[in-house]
C-alpha cells in the first residue's frame, strides 16, 4: 500500500503591485456611497442645502434609475472650478483637520459628484452668484459650454449604474426605487422647514412642501410642527407634544446638549418604527443611543413592541460628535454617549409626563371659550368664580376637592350607595362654572362600575377608572422610592397564606428588596408564609395576592444587575392591586378626587400597561352622533 500524500494547494502566481485607475477607484469609493437613486437623491440634496438654497425642485424618472435632475438656487460654482468639483476628494468646505473636526456642513468628503459621474452619464450647469454667465459641464468628456440660467446650480444624473449592470440588477420596481428618493428627501425637509421642496416624477408633481419663512414663526419648534404636518399629515401633529430641553451644562464649562422637536403622544404609537426621524446638528442619522433613549423614556407609557412616532432635533457641540464614522454620514460617533443618551431620555419623558387634559383644557380657555367678565361685587360667589378661568383653575382645584391622600379613595365601608339616587350635600357638589374649568370635568356618573362619566367645557369625558387609578398609584409608589423607601406599615395580625416552596425561597432570598419595597414576607412553617408588613398605601388591599405576584415577579428578575427595573414592574404590580378594582361603586366625591388626581399626576393619560385612561367626547361629535345641526 503506498502513502497518499496530501494534495499540495494551489499557489496562486505572485502579480505585482499597482495603483487602480482612477475610474476604478471612483468606482469602488461609488459602491459605499450610492446604493441606489435615493443614495444619488440624498447626495444631491445636502450640496444644494449646503450651498444655500431657499428652494429644490427634483424631476425623476423611472424611479430615478433614467434621471435624477436636482435644481437649486444656491450660490452656484464658478466656471473655472466646475471641473475640479468632480474630482476625487475636492470639495469647499473644509480645509483642514480642524475643520474636519467641527464639519457644520452636510457634506465635507469631496466625493459624492466624483462617485456619480464614474456610475453614471452626469451633467453640471451652474451660475455662481454675482457672475452673468452660466456654465455647463459635462462629466463625461469634460466639455464646458455656456448657457442660460438664473444662480445656482443644476445637476443631471442619468442612467445610474450603465456601466455596473450587476449593480443595476439590485435594484427594485421604479415604484419602490421612487418611495426611497422621497423618503430620502422628507427627512432633509423635515430638518430644514426654512426651504421649499418639490419632487416630479414622469411629469407628475408626487410631493410639494412650501418652504416656512423664519419671520413667520416665533421658534424652530412652530416652524418645525408645520412643516412636520406638511411631511407627514395632522395626525403626526395632533397626536404629538412639543420637546424642548436643555441639558444642565457640563463640568468642563463645555457646552450643554439641546434636544427639541415632536414626540408622538402613546396612542400614536405604530407596530412599525417607521415614523423615527432623528437629527444630530441638523443632519439626519440613525443612531443606536438615540432611538434607545427616546424607546425608554416610553418604557412606563407604551405597552409592548409598539414604535412610538418622533421627530428629534439633537443639537450639541460639533467638537462632541464624530460624523466621518460612515460614508453616507448617516452613522455619528458620539464623544460621551451617556450625555446624549440622558439628555434625550429626559427631555422625551418630561414631555410625556405633563397630563394632557389640563393642557387641552388651557388652551379651550384661553381661546375658543371666551370667560365671563369677572364681577367682584356679586355676593355669595365663591372666589374662583369672580376670577377669569385661568386664575381660577389654580384657586378652586385644590382647594374644593383636593384628595391629598389616595385613602381618600378607599371608602372605610365599600360603598354600595348608587350614585344616581344619593342627593349629594351641598358644599361638596363642585360648581357647574367649576366643572368648566376643571380639564377633566365634574362627575355625573359611573358605568357598569367600570367608567367615570365627567361632564367638561368640551362635552363628555369616560374615564376607565381602574386603569387611572393604577398609574396614580404607580407614580406615587415610584417617587417615594426615589426620595426614600417606600413606607412601610406592619399588619397587626400577619396574614399567612399557603406558599409553593419556590415562593418560599423567593421571599427568603429577597428580604432586603422586599424591604425596599415596603414588604416583610416571611416563612411561617416550611409551606406557610407570612406577610407581616405591607406599603402604608396598600394596607387596605389583599395582602395574600399582593404578596404571591411580588414574588412571582421577583423569582423572574433575581439577577440583582435588573433590580432597578424588576423594581419598578414590581411597583407597577403592587399599584394594580392597590388600584380601585372594578365594580366597586364610587360616590361622586370619591369620583371627583380622582378625576382631580388625573390632572395633576405625571402621566396619568396612561395606565401602567400603556392603555389610555380616558377620553373626550366633544359636543361636536355626539351633535354629529345625534345628526344635530345640519
Ligand atoms: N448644488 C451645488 N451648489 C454649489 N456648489 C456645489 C453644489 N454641488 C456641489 N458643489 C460644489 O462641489 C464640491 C464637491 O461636491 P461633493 O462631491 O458633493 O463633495 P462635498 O459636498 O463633500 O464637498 C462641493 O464642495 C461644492 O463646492
Ligand atoms: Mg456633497
Amino acid at each position: 500500500m503506498s502513502t497518499v500524500l496530501p494534495h499540495p494547494i494551489a499557489r496562486p502566481p505572485r502579480r505585482s503591485i499597482r495603483e487602480l485607475p482612477d475610474e476604478l477607484i471612483s468606482q469602488i469609493a461609488a459602491g459605499e456611497v450610492v446604493e441606489r437613486p435615493a443614495s444619488v437623491v440624498r447626495e444631491l440634496v445636502d450640496n444644494a442645502l449646503d450651498a444655500g438654497a431657499t428652494q429644490i425642485t427634483l424631476r425623476l424618472l423611472a424611479g430615478g434609475v433614467r434621471l435624477i435632475a436636482v435644481e437649486d438656487d444656491g450660490g452656484g460654482i464658478p466656471m473655472e472650478e466646475l471641473p475640479i468639483a468632480l474630482k476625487r476628494h475636492a470639495t469647499s468646505k473644509i480645509r483642514d483637520l480642524q475643520e474636519l473636526e467641527s464639519v457644520g456642513t452636510m457634506g465635507f468628503r469631496g466625493e459624492a459628484l466624483a462617485a456619480i459621474n464614474s456610475i453614471a452619464d452626469m451633467a453640471i450647469s451652474s451660475r455662481a452668484s454675482g457672475q452673468s454667465s452660466a456654465f455647463l459641464l459635462d462629466g463625461r468628456s469634460g466639455e464646458l459650454k455656456p448657457v442660460a440660467r438664473s444662480t445656482g446650480t443644476t445637476v443631471e444624473v442619468k442612467e445610474l449604474f450603465f456601466s455596473t449592470p450587476a449593480r443595476r440588477k439590485f435594484l427594485k420596481t421604479d415604484a419602490t426605487e421612487l418611495a426611497h428618493c422621497v423618503e430620502a428627501v422628507r427627512r432633509h425637509a423635515l430638518a430644514r422647514p426654512d426651504v421649499g421642496f418639490a419632487i416630479w416624477h414622469e411629469g407628475k408633481l408626487v410631493e410639494q412642501w412650501r418652504a416656512c419663512p423664519p419671520t413667520q414663526f416665533t421658534n424652530n419648534i412652530d416652524a418645525i410642527s408645520e412643516r412636520l404636518r406638511d411631511v407627514l399629515g395632522d395626525d403626526f401633529k395632533d397626536k404629538s407634544v412639543a420637546v424642548d430641553y436643555l441639558s444642565s451644562m457640563r463640568d468642563d464649562g463645555g457646552q450643554a446638549v439641546r434636544v427639541w422637536g415632536r414626540v408622538g403622544i402613546p396612542d400614536a404609537a405604530r407596530a412599525r418604527p417607521d415614523q423615527q426621524f432623528a437629527y444630530v446638528n441638523g443632519r439626519f442619522v440613525r443612531d443606536k443611543v438615540i432611538t434607545h433613549a427616546a424607546r425608554s423614556a416610553y418604557e412606563d407609557v407604551l405597552h409592548g413592541q409598539r414604535q412610538p412616532i418622533y421627530a428629534l432635533y439633537v443639537e450639541i457641540d460639533p467638537t462632541r460628535v464624530d460624523v466621518n464614522v460612515h460614508p453616507t454620514k448617516i452613522e455619528v460617533r458620539f464623544r460621551d454617549s451617556r450625555e446624549v443618551h440622558q439628555a434625550v431620555r429626559r427631555a422625551v419623558d418630561t414631555a410625556l409626563a405633563a397630563p394632557r387634559a389640563a393642557a387641552a383644557a388651557l388652551a379651550t380657555t384661553s381661546s375658543s371659550a371666551p370667560s365671563p367678565a369677572p364681577d367682584i361685587f356679586k355676593p355669595n360667589l365663591p372666589l374662583a368664580q369672580t376670577l377669569p378661568a385661568q386664575a381660577a383653575m389654580h384657586f378652586v382645584a385644590p382647594v374644593a376637592h383636593r384628595v391629598s391622600d389616595m385613602e381618600a379613595l378607599w371608602p372605610v365601608q365599600p360603598a354600595v350607595t348608587a350614585v344616581s339616587t344619593a342627593p349629594t350635600p351641598a358644599p361638596t357638589t363642585p360648581a357647574p362654572a367649576a366643572a368648566e374649568i376643571w380639564p377633566l370635568g365634574r362627575a355625573i356618573a359611573q358605568l357598569q362600575g367600570i367608567y367615570i362619566l365627567a361632564e367638561n367645557a368640551q362635552g363628555l369625558v369616560i374615564v376607565d377608572m381602574h386603569a387611572a387609578h393604577e398609574r396614580i398609584v404607580y407614580e406615587r409608589l415610584k417617587t417615594q422610592l426615589v426620595d426614600a423607601r417606600i413606607t412601610s406599615q406592619p399588619l397587626l395580625i400577619p396574614v399567612t397564606f399557603a406558599a409553593t416552596p419556590q415562593e418560599v425561597a423567593t421571599a427568603e432570598a429577597h428580604t432586603d428588596t422586599l424591604a425596599t419595597l415596603g414588604l416583610e414576607i416571611t416563612p411561617f412553617s416550611p409551606k406557610t408564609l407570612a406577610v407581616r408588613a405591607v406599603p402604608t398605601s396598600l394596607v387596605q388591599g389583599n395582602a395574600t395576592e399582593l404578596a404571591r405576584s411580588v414574588l412571582a415577579e421577583l423569582a423572574q428578575h433575581e439577577a440583582s444587575t435588573v433590580i432597578q427595573r424588576a423594581q419598578n414592574e414590581l411597583l407597577g404590580t403592587m399599584a394594580c392591586h392597590g388600584a380601585v378594582r372594578a365594580n366597586r361603586r364610587l360616590t361622586t366625591d370619591e369620583m371627583n378626587g380622582l378625576l382631580r388626581q388625573m390632572e395633576t399626576t405625571d402621566r396619568s393619560d396612561q395606565c401602567n400597561h400603556g392603555r389610555p385612561t380616558w377620553r373626550q367626547i366633544s359636543i361636536k361629535e355626539l351633535d354629529a352622533l345625534f345628526m344635530r345641526g345640519r
